[in-house]
């Protein structure tokens, strides 16, 4: 776990993603960062997601009067300051006793959204409280229908804005660093929204890695008709998280998904999936419009944002950086990385001859096409 020396770090020293993550490796025990940090099998995926990305050229444009731009967007009707989400990602109170609500603070204060893990450590009621900004909350769909039915009521009742249903862990991803480093969940903490709900939730999450602590809140048999029964019974939005092809989306949108998440997992799950830059173009022309498109995976600038947008994404979720910022300097580190990533969106529209966000098409990486 990490200590509790926020003061030691000079924020305003730090100027770029890496250097965040850099702190937060020190600050983590080894099991930790080995948990954040880690993918599946030969951890392809998870660089390739990074690579597509930079090698992707974008076209600017010059000579248009950028003085004044703007980042803001909406998404799903909830204003942002930035098209940026932090992902779902599990137990952050293993980066920082603050936990989830560090998390949602900073993502407030920046007035970007944040989508809360099911495995977070902090309880939803607690987060929306502290939210100024959209929550979605993160499910799986385990065998027991029972506990997510509660679960999904015990979010919508807290708050939650919309659900994001991940789709890609029938199973879960081989991941080698975890069982080298011997992860377990830590003892004491709890995954605070899975108490008390659901006859079948074990008391103690103490097996060796993901699969082995968490393994009870997947289910090998889902299947399209299980998002229709979530979309029936969730008065919230539901968007479908984990998706790459575009027949997937199609059928996902026909089930009654209110919007898809190009994801891999942060190439956590099937170590050979395309990277989402590969992905996420596909899947937005499949979809053309009709509801959001998010995208993760190796966003790591604004640049990366840029392309994003550009191949038809209305928002990205970070993962790992939240993570590292929350690592580092708890609140604050997370506020700096989002800082780091919003003021390189900015400066990329700038350069790129593109002030406001609803301009960035596909023109800028491919002008042939315009
Ligand atoms: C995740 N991710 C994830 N996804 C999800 O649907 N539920 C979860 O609980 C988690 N937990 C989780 C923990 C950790 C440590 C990581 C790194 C990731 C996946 C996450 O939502 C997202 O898809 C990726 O993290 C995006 O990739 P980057 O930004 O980390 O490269
Ligand atoms: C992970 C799970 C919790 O990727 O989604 O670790």
């Amino acid at each position: 776990m990490a200590t509790d020396d926020d003061d030691t770090i000079n924020l305003a020293s730090i100027h770029s993603l890496e250097e965040i993550e850099v702190v937060a490796r020190e600050k983590l025990s080894e099991v930790a960062y080995a948990y954040y940090a880690g993918a599946a099998g030969r951890e392809r995926t998870h660089e390739r997601n990074r690579l597509a990305w930079e090698a992707i050229p974008i076209w600017h444009r010059v000579m248009v009067d950028v003085a004044r731009r703007s980042t803001a967007t909406t998404l799903l009707n909830a204003p942002l300051s930035a098209p940026i989400l932090a992902a779902p990602t599990a137990l952050h109170k293993m980066a920082h006793p603050d936990g989830e609500l560090a998390t949602v603070r900073a993502c407030g204060s920046r007035g970007i959204g944040m989508v809360l893990s099911s495995l977070a450590t902090t309880s939803v009621e607690e987060v929306c409280r502290a939210a100024k900004g959209p929550v979605h909350f993160q499910i799986y769909i385990g065998p027991d229908r029972g506990f997510v039915r509660e679960l999904v009521a015990r979010a919508i009742a807290a708050g939650v804005c919309a659900l994001q249903l991940t789709v890609d862990a029938p199973v879960w991803g081989l991941r080698s660093r975890e069982m080298k480093t011997g992860f377990r969940v830590p003892e004491g903490m709890s995954l605070a929204n899975l108490q008390g709900l659901g006859a079948s939730v074990p008391r103690d999450h103490t097996g060796v890695g993901i699969g082995g602590a968490l393994g009870w809140t997947i289910s090998a048999s889902l299947t399209w008709r299980d998002l229709e029964w979530l979309c029936e019974i969730s008065s919230v939005p539901v968007l479908v998280k984990g998706i790459c092809r575009a027949d997937d989306a199609q059928t996902a949108l026909r089930a009654g998904a209110a919007g898809i998440v190009v994801s891999n997992h942060g190439g956590r799950q099937l170590d050979g999936a395309p990277a989402t830059a590969e992905s996420l173009p596909r899947v937005a022309e499949a979809v053309a419009h009709r509801v959001p498109v998010i995208v993760d995976g190796g966003i790591r600038s604004g640049a990366d944002m840029f392309r994003a947008l550009a191949l038809g994404a209305t928002a990205v979720q970070v993962g790992r950086p939240i993570l590292y910022g929350l690592a580092a300097a708890g609140e604050a580190g997370v506020a700096r990385a989002i800082d780091l990533l919003v003021e390189d969106f900015d400066r990329t529209m700038a350069l790129a001859g593109c002030p406001l966000v609803g301009g960035i098409t596909r023109d800028f990486l491919d002008p042939s096409r315009g």
